[in-house]
């Protein structure tokens, strides 16, 4: 199993180190366009293997896709990050281009690969994958809802003063403050409704919470988070590696399914080797529905601003 990561930036290194911590992947590939740094940082964190007790080999290289050829699974984070006050649609300028020539290279030499889009605004940016690259709909899947959740999963354990493996809950919708969607109804504790211990305007503050849950730490760090983002691409990529059928929120290229076209936005899917393996649709409220759909309004408005 041979994974790359394309920006070894914050959220690269991360997801590169909780890989290599999890033990499945056999290569990391670490790729670069700054002279040295993704070399720097495989280089670093192959000298944690004997500390942390890991077989996988990291390697970095400066803009080399050669070395990334035969990739089974390759993640997107390059790009630039938002700054306190910013919101991830207007990284789009930038952004796009990046993301555009980096899954071409990429598919250059691995052409069968997996790609994951990581890099901001996700949901446009796993929309532009789909629209300029020959990968079937399966291969390209954007992370947002897996960090949403567990930023959901976080606020809820908060608020119910209970350990976070007793909780469970999901963030469907764009990845974005505004289109979130916590699905706080489906929400539970061991099984029974949260709605069963928390007031409503608690609920209400988990979900208002979990949504500026970005960038609540954006202002706090100066930049956006890498830590959960990296354990979230690395959950993603591991249930792939290994064939683990699990469900994850992942911005998926819908195409009918919860009523919504010619976009991707995040909703439950089965992950396994061969990436998306099915779109779950799960019964939503009227509430929720209306929600998803203005969700998905934000995405498209967002979408036309690409030059395809
Ligand atoms: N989807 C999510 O849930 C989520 C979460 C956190 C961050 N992000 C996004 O991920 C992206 C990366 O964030 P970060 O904090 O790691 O930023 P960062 O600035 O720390 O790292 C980005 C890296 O990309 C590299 N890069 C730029 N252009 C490149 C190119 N053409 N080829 C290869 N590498 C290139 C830069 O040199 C830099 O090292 C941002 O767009 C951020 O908004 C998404």
């Amino acid at each position: 199993m041979k994974v790359t990561v394309v920006g070894a930036g914050a959220v690269g290194a991360s997801c590169a180190e909780y890989i290599a911590m999890k033990n499945f992947a056999a290569e990391v590939v670490l790729l670069d366009i700054k002279e040295g740094y993704a070399e720097g940082k495989a280089m670093d964190l192959m000298q944690t293997a004997s500390l942390n007790g890991f077989d996988t080999k990291i390697t970095g290289t400066t803009g080399d896709y050669s070395k990334t050829a035969g990739s089974d699974i390759a993640v997107i984070t390059s790009g630039i990050p938002r700054k306190p006050g910013m919101t991830r649609e207007e990284l789009i300028g930038i952004n796009a281009g990046i993301v555009k020539s980096v899954a071409s290279s990429l598919l250059e030499h691995s052409p069968n690969t997996i790609i994951i889009v990581v890099s901001n605004p996700m949901d446009t940016m796993t929309y532009l994958v789909h629209k300029t690259t020959d990968l079937p709909k399966n291969k390209i899947i954007g992370m947002g809802g897996a960090l949403d959740s567990a930023r959901f999963k976080y606020r809820l354990a908060e608020a119910l003063e209970a350990p976070i493996s007793d909780v469970d809950g999901m963030v469907i919708g764009g990845h974005s403050d505004k289109g979130m969607v916590p699905l706080i109804g489906h929400a539970t504790r061991n099984s029974v409704k949260v709605s069963e211990f928390l007031a409503a305007d608690k609920m209400q503050w988990v979900v208002e919470e979990t949504k500026v849950g970005g960038a609540t730490l954006t202002k706090l760090l100066g930049t956006s988070a890498w830590y959960a983002p990296g354990a979230a691409v690395s959950g993603l990529v591991q249930a792939i590696a290994c064939d683990q059928k699990k469900m994850f929120p992942c911005s998926a290229l819908l195409e009918g399914e919860y009523g919504l076209n010619d976009l991707s936005i995040g909703v439950p899917v089965i992950l396994g080797k061969n990436g998306i393996e099915k779109i779950v649709e799960i019964d939503l409220s009227d509430a929720e529905k209306a929600k998803m759909q203005e969700s998905a309004e934000g995405v498209k408005k967002t979408n036309g601003l690409l030059q395809l």
